[in-house]
């Protein structure tokens, strides 16, 4: 059986206070920082990037950030994440257009003392170029996105779950993580689909009792 992991990610959070909010579901139970990098060109909107990661990683020495890059020109940024102290750097296979250019840009990753992890937008097919490279070990993770990327608070399709069942058949071994729209009902949807990894934003952040909400899903998932 798969470990499962829980990662809140600060866009559902009060962004000016992101230490604190950051200790509070690192304190209630998370296994992950789920950290949203947007460029205003790959997605419709701007969040945050290394600077500000940088930050954080001095007040967190040992949290594991998952990072989530929505941007269309990753390779430039897997230097700078790395600097920062980027755990996981996960990019969009939508920025890439043939095995060779995926392929170094894994190992680069890998080069950089990251896991790696390669996000999928929903309307996207995962290209057969991608078998190789999971063969070849370049792949820690695949993030099938539940919601078209940009935003926070959006509804969890359901049809995505068809990729997750696919590749969870084809990779027994691989993490596979859900994001977007995830909650106490469609995170158990995804959990069946053969996740492991749950991303959750609005949910985990606007709960009255983080704590008890991170429990209760963290008891609902077995974990
Ligand atoms: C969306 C981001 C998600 C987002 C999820 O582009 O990748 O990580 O924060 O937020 P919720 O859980 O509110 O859908
Ligand atoms: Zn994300």
């Amino acid at each position: 059986h798969m470990k499962k992991y829980v990662a809140p990610s600060v866009l559902g959070c009060d962004l000016s206070n992101l230490h604190s909010e950051s200790i509070d579901v690192i304190q209630g139970g998370c296994d992950w920082l789920h950290l949203d990098v947007m460029d205003g060109h790959f997605v419709p909107n701007l969040s945050f990037g290394p600077p500000v990661i940088k930050c954080l990683r001095k007040h967190l020495p040992s949290a594991y950030f998952d990072c989530h890059l929505m941007v269309t020109n990753p390779e430039i940024w897997v230097e700078p994440m790395s600097q920062a102290g980027a755990s996981r750097f996960t990019f969009h296979i939508e920025t890439q257009s043939s095995q060779e250019s995926l392929e170094s840009l894994l190992q680069s990753i890998q080069s950089h003392n990251m896991h790696t992890g390669i996000a999928i937008k929903p309307s996207s097919e995962i290209p057969l170029f991608i078998d190789p490279v999971v063969e070849k070990g370049l792949v820690d993770l695949i993030l099938v996105m539940t919601v078209e990327p940009g935003f926070g608070g959006q509804k969890f399709m359901e049809s995505t779950m068809e990729k997750v069942r696919s590749l969870r058949e084809k990779h027994q071994k691989l993490n596979i993580e859900v994001d977007g729209g995830v909650n106490s009902e469609t995170v158990l949807i995804a959990d069946q689909a053969g996740a492991n990894a749950f991303v959750l934003g609005t949910f985990v952040f606007n709960s009255p009792d983080r704590k008890k909400t991170l429990s209760d899903l963290r008891k609902s998932l077995n974990i």
